[in-house]
């Protein structure tokens, strides 16, 4: 048992769940920093937390060819829908369904959530995965610092996906104190460096989690991967 995630940059993740390829927030081909092009990855399932493009990115592309089911909540999912993709599956937070390949919840997040078309895009989400072997993992999605990071802290999470750039989302100060909330193994800091307005010096918020947490902090290049 295996998940190895592979940052495609900004927000986007390519996830390998025991062999089942997994996206989150697919921006690829308008993402600066992008690892990968919409037309070679692979997918057996994307997740998305919200609706702004640089998340939705090329979900749609990239349903169309794989057939991968799109998982978010109701409002994005049926705007997918729309879109031509009838693969979908529509959620709402705190409620795990068993996908085979994890059990997959939303959370909560503290941001905006508007669809590229400017559709309303429901309330914004981050993502729990709960693999088989019993690997856990924590994608904050866009969101500023909640108290609630503390429940969700609770439930053992092995590696925290979060927000590091600021401006749109925390920033460094804030995602150190969501890794003292969360307590996660791991941490990956996203969503930094893509855009001049959230340039972030990643090493020098390593050492402030190494000094003030006992998480370790993973730097990942695009395209840099980290097995759990
Ligand atoms: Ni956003
Ligand atoms: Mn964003």
């Amino acid at each position: 048992m295996a998940i190895k995630v592979t940052w495609l940059g900004h927000a986007a993740l390519a996830l390998d769940v025991n062999g089942t390829p997994v996206l989150v927030d697919p921006f690829l081909s308008n993402n600066p920093l992008a690892a990968a092009r919409p037309s070679d990855v692979q997918a057996r399932a994307i997740l998305l937390t919200h609706g702004h493009g640089d998340h939705v990115g090329d979900t749609i592309a990239i349903a169309k060819r794989t057939g991968a089911l799109v998982i978010a909540n109701n409002e994005i999912a049926n705007w997918v829908a729309r879109q031509g993709v009838q693969t979908i599956h529509g959620m709402n937070p705190d409620a795990y369904y068993d996908f085979g390949f994890a059990r997959v919840a939303l959370t909560i997040a503290f941001h905006s959530s508007s669809l590229p078309d400017g559709a309303y895009g429901g309330q914004p989400n981050g993502i729990l995965l709960h693999a088989p072997g019993g690997e856990k993992i924590y994608i904050a999605g866009d969101t500023g610092l909640f108290s609630d990071m503390k429940l969700i802290g609770e439930q053992g999470i092995d590696l925290a996906v979060l927000p590091i750039g600021g401006n749109y989302t925390m920033g460094p100060d804030e995602a150190l104190r969501a890794v003292q909330f969360i307590q996660p193994t791991a941490v990956l800091p996203v969503h930094y460096n893509t855009f001049p307005v959230i340039q972030v010096d990643v090493a020098g918020w390593a050492r402030r989690v190494h000094t003030e947490t006992t998480s370790k902090v993973i730097i990942l290049d695009p395209g840099g991967s980290h097995t759990l």
